[in-house]
């Protein structure tokens, strides 16, 4: 966004401003004389230049602290941020989509310069997104993505959730020449990224008539619930199953504690895939429970600053910027897990 633009846009909806205070402006128009004392690309009030990053305060939004992925995501975010002297105002939504509707309010209040959100749920947040644009606070999003206009947002940096899905499901077909009886385990299913994988799994499977998914329930991407949800579909699927694809490694490894458990030898008994490719999903597949997972890296923090080095600028940023990934075998696990970022 030129800031020279930014500045004439900005006199021109004052001026609209203050003649609609006077003949009793519409909400649309005060919110707009609003947005125009906060210029939405990052130049300063009297719009005369670009801020760099150690001039901003970011407000981000996390979803909470559910799994391996989401530690790694806060931790490289935070540290990205202190790397290059970013004010981060960091708030934890706790999974639980209210709370990260609240901060971003907050944040719109306090009138921070960029607002990044990585959200728990799709939906619902247009309202608060629409307030962020109404106040011209550019909005980022990372891990996942919404369900809204993408005029309300600058750039969402994901991964291809689909293409993942359907790498498990063309592995998990090679690996039992098309013959398996499934339990899946879906991460939030209000967020895109459940419904992504789970659409990628599915179409891989649908070409081989013998693989059939026996029973998919979330465990919400968490290791506890993982293993929960795992424990009462065992024994309801005995003899039945041979093969676990999970949403995430930390579901996996909950699933992995419960096949043991049941007196079965995960890996052998009951072949695991899942998503992620964390550090104890390596270690896992070393001691031979887990058999692949595939990657999606956490590590956006130096792109994230980038990205918002480039908005507080003024330059343009693509829309959607896919974070690429691979497949992780248990054969590999040994030589790989070294070199683990995360
Ligand atoms: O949004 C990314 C997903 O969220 C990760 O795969 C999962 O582990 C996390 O909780």
């Amino acid at each position: 966004m030129n800031p020279q633009n930014h500045v004439s846009r900005r006199m021109f909806l004052a001026i609209l401003g203050s003649a609609s205070v006077a003949a009793g402006c519409s909400r649309e128009e005060s919110d707009a004389a609003r947005a125009a004392q906060k210029p939405a690309s990052g130049a300063d009030t009297a719009g005369r230049k670009p801020k760099t990053l150690s001039e901003i305060v970011v407000g981000f939004s996390q979803t909470g602290a559910e799994s391996s992925w989401r530690i790694a995501h806060s931790k490289s975010i935070q540290e990205e941020a202190e790397k290059r002297h970013v004010q981060l105002l960091f708030a934890d939504g706790q999974n639980v989509h209210n709370n990260q509707v609240n901060a971003v309010n907050g944040f719109i209040t306090k009138g921070v310069d960029i607002i990044v959100i990585a959200p728990q749920e799709s939906v619902g947040w247009k309202p608060t997104l629409k307030e962020a644009k109404r106040a011209g606070i550019p909005v980022v999003l990372t891990s996942r993505g919404v369900d809204a206009e993408e005029d309300l947002y600058e750039t969402v940096m994901v991964a291809d959730f689909v293409w993942e899905g359907r790498r498990a499901g063309e592995w998990l077909a090679k690996q039992t020449n098309g013959n398996a009886r499934i339990i899946e385990l879906v991460g939030t299913p209000a967020a895109d990224v459940a419904v992504m994988r789970k659409t990628g799994f599915a179409e891989a499977i649908a070409k081989h008539p013998d693989m059939k998914i026996i029973a998919s329930q979330s465990g919400d991407f968490t290791r506890t619930k993982g293993k929960a949800v795992m424990e009462t579909l065992l024994p309801a699927h005995k003899g039945e199953i041979n093969a676990v694809y999970a949403h995430n490694d930390d579901m996996a490894l909950g699933a992995i504690q419960a096949i043991q458990a049941a007196g079965l030898k995960p890996g052998q008994d009951i072949l695991v895939i899942s998503i992620d490719a964390v550090k104890p999903a390596f270690e896992a597949m070393m001691e031979g429970k887990l058999n692949a997972t595939v990657e999606c890296n956490p590590m956006h923090g130096p792109l994230l600053f980038d990205t918002i080095d480039k908005i507080v600028r003024g330059e343009k940023v693509p829309k959607r910027t896919i974070v690429p990934g691979q497949i992780f075998e248990r054969e590999q696990a040994a030589t790989a897990i070294g070199s683990r970022p995360y």
